[in-house]
């Protein structure tokens, strides 16, 4: 930690990227900046400031909040580590791959009869709705579901999925992300929201739309910000993508909603800036025409994910299934699964030497698909999209994770009551982005095809037909110390330092050098294995735009 560039809660560390700062801060951002409120949230009691205000002024247990990327070395038992309670199975068992580390991976291979029922069941009857749920699942299909079944259930069920019922953000929740640290984050996505809008040529309606609002913390601090530039707050259509009731209501709470009737028509307006605001359970469903800005925050990581694994009978799919005493663990799928799809797709993505590297990919289809959805939207409404996320510029082998109270626990125990997200794949992001819709056509037929390559290990060179959107472009990605620092992070402190007091001053500080820095904080001061770690550099930006507007800020 003395490498860290922040060496005590003092000014200093606002030098930090200070020069970078200067050096990338095009004139519309700064234009827009300068003329941001003057204000702290904290100081106005503004709704999202209330979690914020009530932090310790001081870093000592604010920080200690998780965020939602696994990065400690003393974070939870590896991801794929399976429970040591499947002894029946002990010859069906599988060594993971040999360089893997002792500890990495041990799965058991459940050939498809060989899950048989306990004569009597001795279910705990504490098992929550969801536990019952997905035992049912399993049950009847005699066989077991992929991980990508068992995340979406587990996070969406709509009577019992872990987003559906509570407000699982901040200090009495389970993790903490970025608007939710300071109001800075939110101001200066707004920043980035009003030069695209500027280069979109300011079109007199615009559909802001976010995926996955949360609290709606983002969202309100993006609008308090930018409540001086009128017209471009006049201009806003507000669409949230939120699959949660909980949650939508939490957002109509933040953003100030009322209910309003315009003749015999109702509609929901922000009080924050006066504009519409609609709520949608799909992006689909967001009605087109309007010039689009899309904002995706820690939305991707939520998507659920494939996981496989590279044995000696090829690529095989890990499936989360039942053991005999009827608790939950991993095994591998005895046969092809139709998701082997998508691992060609990702596959062809990929050089052959970054595949030669791995031993287990994740493969995220839901994030391949709305990405289309994303860049066919852009190409036909215009205006652009930013994503920001944990994750990384190339394949990710083994990240999903579960957070429960700011701790890493085990992905299987207790489903519902943690939260479980993974790394998301920035380059297959970009390359959906890319391909035009005509591909799943050409995809299609041969997918008979794919299915038996890819089960001969024959993934690295796939023949097909890519075409290419050409009216969109993607940048990046970058880090979120880069975008931030872009956008002007630092002339924003400083700004919001003239005018508060030294508790807000110090969680000021505290939240810079979360969102910025990129290492364990220099001066913590509480248990070693709670050190916190800036999201700098572990969180990455991406913009989907269209062409007509040339690049988007900063990239
Ligand atoms: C990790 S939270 C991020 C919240 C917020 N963007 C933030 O940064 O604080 C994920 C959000 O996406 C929503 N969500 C997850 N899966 C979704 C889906 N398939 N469709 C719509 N919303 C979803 C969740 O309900 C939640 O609001
Ligand atoms: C806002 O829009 C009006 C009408 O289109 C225009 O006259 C005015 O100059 C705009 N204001 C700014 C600051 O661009």
């Amino acid at each position: 930690s003395s490498s860290y560039p922040l060496s005590g809660p003092t000014h200093q560390h606002f030098s930090y990227s200070l020069c970078l700062a200067v050096e990338m801060l095009r004139s519309p951002a700064a234009a827009l900046l300068r003329r941001l409120a003057p204000r702290l949230t904290g100081c106005s009691g503004g709704a999202g400031s209330s979690t914020r205000q009530s932090l310790p002024p001081y870093i000592s247990s604010s920080s200690s909040f998780l965020a939602r990327f696994s990065s400690t070395p003393t974070s939870p038992p590896p991801p794929s580590s399976v429970g040591a309670r499947d002894d029946e199975a002990e010859d069906d068992k599988l060594q993971g791959s040999s360089s893997d580390s002792g500890a990495r991976l041990s799965i058991s291979v459940d050939r498809a009869g060989l899950y048989s029922p306990p004569e009597h069941s001795h279910e705990p009857s504490s098992d929550s709705d969801l536990v019952k749920h997905l035992k049912s699942i399993i049950k009847f299909r005699s066989g077991p579901i992929s991980i990508a079944e068992y995340m979406e259930e587990v996070l969406t069920n709509p009577q019992s999925g872990y987003y559906m019922n509570r407000d699982v953000f901040g200090e009495s929740g389970d993790f903490i992300t970025s608007p939710e640290v300071s109001q800075m984050f939110g101001e200066l996505i707004g920043v980035w929201a009003m030069c695209l809008w500027e280069q979109m040529g300011k079109p007199e309606k615009v559909n802001l739309i976010e995926l996955g609002p949360g609290r709606g913390t983002l969202l309100a601090d993006l609008l308090r910000g930018s409540a001086k530039f009128v017209n471009f707050t006049k201009a806003l259509n507000i669409n949230l993508v939120e699959c949660s009731p909980t949650l939508q209501k939490v957002q109509y709470n933040t953003l100030k909603c009322e209910d309003e009737s315009v003749g015999d028509e109702k509609r929901t307006v922000s009080k924050l800036c006066g504009a519409p605001v609609y709520w949608h359970a799909s992006l689909v469903q967001v009605p087109s025409g309007f010039p689009t800005i899309i904002v995706a925050h820690e939305f991707f990581d939520a998507l659920p994910i494939h996981q496989f694994q590279k044995g000696s009978r090829g690529w095989c799919e890990k499936m989360v299934d039942l053991a005999g005493d009827s608790s939950f663990r991993f095994v591998l799928s005895p046969q092809p699964t139709a998701s082997l799809i998508f691992l060609s797709k990702r596959c062809q993505w990929a050089s052959a030497e970054e595949l030669e590297k791995v031993e287990q990919i994740e493969v995220c289809p839901k994030a391949m698909e709305i990405t289309e959805q994303i860049a066919d939207r852009i190409s036909s409404d215009g205006g652009g999209a930013l994503i920001i996320d944990y994750g990384k510029n190339g394949i990710v082998s083994d990240s999903l994770q579960a957070i429960r109270k700011h701790k890493f626990v085990h992905i299987l125990d207790d489903p519902g009551s943690a939260d479980l997200s993974a790394y998301v794949d920035f380059a297959a992001i970009k390359h959906s982005a890319m391909e035009a819709s005509g591909l799943h056509c050409i995809m299609n037929s041969y997918c008979l095809f794919v299915l038996f390559m890819a089960w001969q290990a024959f993934l690295t060179r796939l023949v097909s037909v890519v075409i290419f959107a050409d009216d969109i472009s993607v940048h990046g990605p970058m880090t979120q110390s880069q975008l931030l620092g872009s956008l002007g992070i630092n002339f924003r402190v400083e700004a919001l330092m003239q005018n508060c007091d030294e508790k807000q001053a110090e969680s000021l500080r505290t939240g810079y050098w979360r969102l910025v820095g990129d290492g364990e904080a220099p001066f913590w001061e509480g248990p070693d294995d709670q050190t916190p770690i800036g999201m700098g550099s572990r969180y990455l930006a991406m913009a989907i735009v269209n062409k007509k507007q040339g690049s988007p800020v900063p990239f």
